[in-house]
Formats: C-alpha cells, structure tokens, sequence
C-alpha cells in the first residue's frame, strides 16, 4: 500500500456498518436507508434518535413514550453537579461534556452490557443539562434547575440556555440541526468509539474517546472555529481580498471541504437554507452575506464546498447561542449516533488493532549507557 492512499485511512473500508451511508452513489447520505432530506424535513430528532439508537422509526405511541421517557432521564446527581461546579470556568465545554460522562460513568457504571441502550438515552436525556448546569453556575452565578417545560430536546436545550420558551423557528431549526449532526458513518469520533467498544470496554468510555475526537477544528470544533472566521469579516465587501490572502498563506478555511464528500456536503443545502430565515430577524445579518461570500469565493478559488459546520455556526449565531457552545451541542445530538456504532461494534465485535508500515531504524545493538556519547 502506498503512503500517499493510506495517510489518515483516506479511501480505506475499515469494517462493515448498516447504520448510514454517506456519499454512496444512488444513496447519498442516509440513517438506516431513510435520505437525509426525508429525516430533516419530515421527522423530529427524538424520531431519528430512536430510530439509531433503538433501530426503527418509532410510531407515534412509542414516540410518545420515548419523549415522556427521556424528560424523566433529565435529571443531574448532586455529586455530578459538584464536579460541574468545580470545574474552572476557563475550561474548555467539550472538556465539561468528556468529564461529565466519565463522571457519571463512576455514578452509573454499566455493569452489562445489556443497559447500553438506556445509558444512551441516559445520556441523549441529560447531555443538554450537564453542559448548561456547568455554563450557567460558572458565567451566570446560577445553579439552575435542568428540568423544563419543553418535550423536545432542541426545546429543552433552548430553554435551558436562555431561561425563556424559545420561538418556534429556533425550536425548528435547532431540532433540524441536532438531526443533520446525528450520524456520519465512520468519521474521526465515531471511529474512535469503536475502537474504544471492540475493546470490550465500557460504554461510557466509548463514549468519551468519542468527545475527546470530535473537539478538533478538523473535525467538531470546525463550527466554532467557522464563526471565528465569519466574524473577521465586517462586510462581504472585504470578503474576496482578505480570504485570497488566507488561501495565499495556506491557512485552511474552518468549514469547508470534507473527507468524503467532493462536490457537495448535502446537510449544506438544508442548514444554509436555515441560516438565511434565521438572518432575517437577526441583529447581525450581515453575517449570512458574508457566509455567502466566504461559499463563492471558496468555490470559484479552490472548488471548496462549505460543509455542515459553516452555516451550522451563523445559525447558531443568530439564535444568540454563545460561540464556544456549538461543538457541545454537536455532541448533544452525535450522541445517538455513537451509540448505534457501539452497539453495532459489540454485536460483531473484533479488536479494532491495525498494522502499520516500519520506516524506523533497522535493528541496531544497544550501547551500555557509561559507554553512549
Ligand atoms: N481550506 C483551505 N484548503 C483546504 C481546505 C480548507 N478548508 N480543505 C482542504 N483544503 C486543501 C488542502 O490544503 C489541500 O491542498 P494541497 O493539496 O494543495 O495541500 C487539499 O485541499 C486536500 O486537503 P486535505 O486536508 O489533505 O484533505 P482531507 O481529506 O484530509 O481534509 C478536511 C478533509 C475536512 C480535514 C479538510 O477539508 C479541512 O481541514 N477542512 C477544514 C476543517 C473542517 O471544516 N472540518 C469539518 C469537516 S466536516
């Protein structure tokens, strides 16, 4: 095998999966043989999350159920809201969100495998209270209450986050959100849990390798790192010369270009369209003119594509989520993804243990150490 194929395992096939193909042609991107497209206009994200983590699209009796099920599953241990109030608050949210798992994998230790599913949903329930019990305690002096009034997770997120009932366009567009960040097949995180999970290892393990891979700018922290990019721009006017000097420099544009996808990232054409209803209302608009411009000049430059996390982060912007939250909510809703991938790996499990290609030195003699230079 040559380097140039094998670098990052570009192009490689590491296993089987019937979770999700991704820029399969005839298929596009789909979660267990349903497009993309249908999913994100036609069923909420507690749809898609049953449907990966508990394998079928749920009818509306179990949908109900399940709902009812994960606002029970809301709730923090004190000893976890402890360790959420200890932490810095200079620390990093995706270290909160691997920290809080692992936490409460010491609370709630799965001790079979058997209880993969409910810790999913464990964890699907309660990821959104984690992180806002820790912001809010840190940057609000507020120990706040993680039950709300509102069923869905992107409602109860929202809520959580500003203290008010969020509009029904935010509602709409973050429910959109958590379902387009939901599943990937083998990306960098996904990958990482199951190399955790064919370990034999616990889920909640899995788990935080899992959060630990997403936070990279090449991979989750891209939406966080897009709108730091977006926000150098004060007007799409200044957009062109700016960016070719980036491009000139070598910099790598945060949110655009994609491992897979070499055309088109298809959640792209569903967030963007979201973005541009959300500027309408926004105090900043402008900041989707400059996204426009940022998407041409990309495109008519180097045939980049902007993908899932560029105009995830304006969207965010325009809800007034704070910046260095996205990638958390990333997690939030990559969560049931994850889960599926582990609970794949296990089914079939083997050691997840790759060979590599020696390029060191040949065997050599060792030298007593009062005789080295
Ligand atoms: N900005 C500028 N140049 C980019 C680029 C970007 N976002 N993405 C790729 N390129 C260029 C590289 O510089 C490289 O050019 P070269 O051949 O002249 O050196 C070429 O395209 C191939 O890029 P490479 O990083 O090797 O491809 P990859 O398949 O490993 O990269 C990503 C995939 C996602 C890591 C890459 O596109 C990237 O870093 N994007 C920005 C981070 C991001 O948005 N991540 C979220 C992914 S969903």
């Amino acid at each position: 095998m040559s380097k140039e194929k094998t670098a990052g395992l570009a192009s490689v096939v590491a296993g089987k999966s019937a979770i999700c193909t991704v820029g399969k042609e005839g298929k596009g991107l789909n979660y267990r043989g349903y497009s993309i497209e249908d999913l994100a206009n036609n069923a909420s994200f507690e749809e898609v999350a049953y449907l990966l983590i508990h394998e079928k699209l749920p009818n509306q009796t179990e949908l109900d159920d399940y709902q009812n099920k994960l606002i029970s599953l809301r709730t923090l241990p004190q000893e976890l809201k402890s360790v959420l109030e200890c932490l810095p608050k200079t620390t990093h949210p995706m270290d909160v969100m691997r920290t809080a798992v692992s936490t409460l994998g010491c609370l709630e230790p799965e001790d079979d495998f058997n209880q993969q599913a409910a810790i999913a949903d464990r964890l699907l329930a309660s990821l959104p209270g984690i992180l806002l019990y820790w912001y809010h305690f840190h940057f609000q002096s507020q120990k706040i209450d993680v039950q709300s009034t509102e069923n869905t997770l992107a409602g109860h997120f929202l809520y959580l986050l500003k203290g008010k009932t969020p509009t029904a366009l935010e509602k709409q567009v973050m429910d959109v959100s958590l379902t387009l960040y939901a599943e990937h097949e083998f990306n960098a995180s996904t990958f990482a849990a199951r190399v955790a999970a064919s370990t034999l290892s616990d889920f909640y393990s899995a788990i935080t390798s899992a959060i630990g891979t997403l936070r990279g700018p090449l991979h989750g922290g891209a939406n966080e790192a897009a709108m730091e990019l977006i926000q150098r721009f004060e007007s799409a006017d200044e957009v062109e010369e700016k960016l070719l000097e980036m491009l000139k420099n070598k910099e790598k544009i945060m949110g655009f270009g994609h491992r897979v996808y070499s055309e088109c990232d298809p959640r792209n054409a569903i967030i963007r369209q979201w973005s541009q209803k959300l500027s309408l209302n926004a105090k900043d608009p402008h900041y989707y003119e400059i996204s426009e411009a940022i998407e041409k000049v990309m495109w008519d430059t180097k045939n980049l594509f902007p993908n899932l996390d560029f105009y995830s982060a304006s969207s965010y912007y325009f809800m007034n989520i704070p910046v260095p939250l996205y990638t958390p909510i990333f997690v939030c809703s990559r969560i049931t993804g994850w889960a599926a991938h582990i609970f794949e790996q296990r089914a079939n499990n083997a050691l997840i243990r790759p060979g590599s290609e020696y390029n060191g030195p040949e065997p050599r003699a060792l030298i007593p150490i009062k005789q080295r230079d």
